[in-house]
């Protein structure tokens, strides 16, 4: 077992997703003592809806919950949809913060990276994931922010990262990651 284990969530669901291909650059690039496992259940998360969690929750949710209480941290990679972060993850991260008080997210630090076919590189999808997380009392990693612009230039056609100042970059938001995590004593 890992120091950390770290729970990836891209917030895509296409298969030639470039933020998919940048969590699995981040799995490659962990540091020692870094383990990086990516979830693969943000397709099975229903529409989020309060008369569905008075009855209990999903059994996807139930196991989103899990996976996300059992990592010692998170790395979330965002698509940029609209100047903001895709439905499906905003739908996925509002489960997860049920019940209100109680989110397996609480207290949890999470580094947030994205890559987009734009120029800006998600800036604004982070600037709104991070107000999000923070709204659940998830520690948000400050910096190095990884916003990966024009990603089909820095993705081989294969998805594998083959930008070294971006591979660089990403290496030194685990090695953050890491840091915060031990001196939040999380
Ligand atoms: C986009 N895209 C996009 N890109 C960007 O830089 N800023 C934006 O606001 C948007 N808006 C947007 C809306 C919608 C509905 C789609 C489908 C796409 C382009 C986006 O960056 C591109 O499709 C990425 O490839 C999406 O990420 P994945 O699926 O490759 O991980």
């Amino acid at each position: 077992m890992a120091d950390l284990d770290v729970l990836g969530i891209a917030g895509s669901l296409r298969a030639g997703s470039f933020n998919r291909a940048l969590l699995r650059a981040a799995v490659d690039l962990a540091p020692p003592g870094m383990a990086i496992r990516a979830w693969d259940g943000l397709r099975d998360i229903p529409p989020y809806d309060g008369d569905v969690e008075a009855s209990g929750l999903p059994a996807p949710v139930q196991a989103m919950h899990q996976a996300i209480a059992a990592a010692g941290a998170l790395l979330v990679v965002t698509p940029e949809y609209n100047h903001s972060i895709p439905g499906v993850l905003k739908n996925a991260i509002d489960w997860a913060s049920r019940p209100a008080g109680k989110s397996p997210l609480r207290g949890k630090v999470v580094a947030i990276a994205g890559a987009s076919t734009g120029a800006m590189g998600t800036v604004r999808a982070q600037d709104d994931l991070r107000r999000v997380l923070r709204a659940i009392g998830a520690f948000v990693v400050p910096s190095p922010e990884v916003l990966v612009g024009q990603a089909g230039q820095k993705l081989d056609p294969g998805g594998r990262l083959a930008d070294e100042p971006t591979r660089k970059i990403l290496g030194r938001l685990l090695e953050a990651l890491a840091d915060w995590h031990r001196r939040l004593g999380r």
